[in-house]
């Protein structure tokens, strides 16, 4: 067993680096203990166009990731996902991807993803990519082609092309709404010059929703997935998971006019985690195994039902699937024992592991949502809106909830920016904001740029705060080099000390994979993995005693391990005397 966390020397990386060498081999030279990488994984998410720039011109780059390669496996992360860096039109932050077999090119080209791959093997990292079967941008070819092809072509039987409702069709097919807001179907002009039929696009109108009953759809994104595959791709993460499937009569969803909303909570839901959907990724599992080390999925499924968000990863299924129940849930002990237990029985029974998020580039920044009165994921809304912030308690509340979410076992994701403790950034103004949620709402939500904000690595401004551009293409806070990596570094109390040594100890204790609950109430969360590991989080105003028997580990409120009461907001991992 470990020993306790020391405090760590002011300016050092924690020595997680020196587990590079049993790590650090390329996924092409598969060991036994390669099997199952994904089930114990931490996997760090890089919002590319924000991670770091490495020519300068604003926008994060391939590059730029080459460059902190050794900063991330110093972190102590497993494997890193990257968001779409495919050519688009970026009305969507590349969630438009108008070419899945090329690379943007402002981020790179395919010869340096590749190299990108190479030396992220050789750091001990595995690279998961991200796919986006539910829709093509309107740039895409084969959107082009429906464009230009009449009504009942085979061109348009890639998307959903239907005639609209009315006596000259001028009303929308159905009620479904964009999740940015407005109609999900736009109008298309016929070779004619009349209007004709409308597409449908649950996005924004540049994202064309793909009609997933034709083989041809289906087989090509089995050649994609093939294509990075090849190019030593680890792993996809699948955008919009759930949603590849529509329900062929394309029923009313029954929305109210001043539903802003997507509607969800609906039985039968016709586009939204179908049955049909499951048939495709078992295709998708049977591609992944035939490869050496097997490749690997993690579903983006928004479902609020652990049983059919289970649906997902069955057998011959996905390997995993986002657990975003978690990230939903506000800072508070009941809610969150009801979610992970839930989450831990319902995994267990598919066979597949759990995994944890509590941020990504969709969602407000845990520091942010933390430090307000109601501490819930807000569907769709973000910053001033949703009240006053309190970022201290916030802060505090942040890091005991990622001592919380490393405890437990299975998978666990960190966004960029997590490890500095970054907050939302609310202030950003009207004419930058790039979220295609801003216009669609017609102003009325910010969307989700104030989590996306490029982040800063060094302790003084220059090149925005060593993003590596003075004007990087959302701008960034003021004094934001303040929460720099080289700043985080300096400080022993920081949440990137915090994080390096958590990821420490998660790989030396190894603790095994089951989770027996020691004890809980309306305020106090107590867990042990195995007989001498135990995590004990504190969510109420009352201090809680550490067990005489049992030696800190690391605790969330101060980098020195000692055996104070913990008091509110507060986590801690301890060792327990062997029964
Ligand atoms: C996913 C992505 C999000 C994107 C949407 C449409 O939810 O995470 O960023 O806007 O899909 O592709
Ligand atoms: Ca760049």
């Amino acid at each position: 067993m470990p020993e306790p966390a020391k405090n760590p020397p002011a300016g050092t990386i924690l020595p997680a680096a020196a587990a590079i060498g049993e790590r650090g081999r390329p996924a092409s030279e598969p060991t036994a203990s390669d099997v199952g990488w994904w089930r114990t994984a931490v996997i760090y998410q890089i919002y590319i166009r924000s991670f770091a720039d490495g020519n300068g011109d604003g926008f994060g780059d391939i590059a730029g990731i080459r460059g902190r390669l050794s900063y991330l496996a110093a972190l102590g992360v497993d494997a890193i996902w990257i968001t779409p860096w495919y050519a688009s039109p970026n009305n969507d932050g590349g969630y438009d991807v108008r070419d899945y077999r090329a690379i943007a090119d402002e981020y790179g080209d395919v010869r340096q993803a590749e190299l990108l791959i190479e030396e992220a093997h050789q750091h001990g990292l595995r690279v998961i990519l991200d796919v986006v079967p539910n829709h093509t941008s309107t740039e895409h070819p084969w959107f082009q082609a429906a464009l230009a092809s009449p009504p009942g072509s085979p061109q348009r039987a890639r998307y959903h092309f239907r005639h609209g409702r009315g006596a000259d069709g001028a009303i929308a097919p159905n009620d479904w709404r964009s999740t940015f807001g407005g109609s999900a179907w736009r109008r298309v002009t016929e070779a004619d010059g009349r209007p004709g039929e409308w597409y449908l696009h649950l996005f924004d109108p540049t994202q064309a929703d793909l009609n997933w009953s034709s083989t041809e759809v289906q087989q090509e994104y089995l050649d994609i997935l093939r294509f990075w595959f090849d190019r030593g791709a680890d792993g996809f993460r699948i955008d919009v998971a759930t949603g590849l499937v529509k329900h062929p009569d394309y029923p009313d969803l029954g929305y109210r006019e001043d539903d802003l909303l997507v509607l969800t909570d609906v039985p039968n839901h016709p586009h939204r985690d179908r049955d049909e959907v499951h048939a495709i990724y078992r295709g998708w599992r049977r591609l992944a195994d035939e490869y050496e080390p097997p490749r690997v999925f993690v579903a983006e499924a928004w479902v609020a039902d652990p049983q059919r968000l289970a649906r997902y990863v069955e057998q011959a299924q996905l390997h995993t699937a986002f657990n975003f129940p978690f990230l939903q849930s506000g800072w508070q002990a009941e809610e969150l024992f009801t979610v992970i237990d839930a989450t831990l029985r319902s995994m267990a029974l598919a066979g597949a592991p759990p995994t944890w998020v509590l941020s990504n580039h969709d969602v407000e920044r845990t520091v942010t949502r933390y430090g307000r009165a109601d501490t819930r994921k807000q569907q769709g809304r973000s910053g001033h809106e949703l009240g006053p912030v309190d970022e201290a308690l916030g802060r505090r509340r942040a890091r005991a909830a990622l001592m919380l979410m490393l405890a437990l076992p299975g998978v666990a994701y960190l966004y960029q920016g997590e490890e500095l403790g970054l907050p939302e950034h609310m202030d950003i103004p009207d004419e930058r904001i790039q979220d295609p949620i801003w216009t669609r709402s017609g102003g009325r939500r910010r969307g989700r740029d104030g989590c996306r904000v490029p982040l800063p690595w060094t302790a003084t401004p220059d090149d925005g705060a060593g993003f590596g551009s003075a004007d990087p293409w959302l701008p960034q806070p003021a004094g934001w080099e303040r929460l720099s990596v080289e700043s985080r570094q300096r400080d022993p109390d920081s949440m990137y000390h915090l994080v390096t040594c958590a990821l420490r100890l998660r790989r030396e204790l190894d603790a095994p994979q089951e989770l027996e609950w020691a004890s809980r109430s309306r305020t106090v969360l107590r867990f042990r993995r195995g007989p001498e590991f135990e995590c004990i989080v504190n969510f109420g105003a009352e201090s809680v005693p550490v067990a005489a028997d049992a030696a800190v580990l690391l605790r969330s409120d101060t980098s020195e391990a000692t055996r104070d009461p913990l008091g509110p907001d507060t986590a801690a991992w301890l060792r327990r005397a062997r029964p």
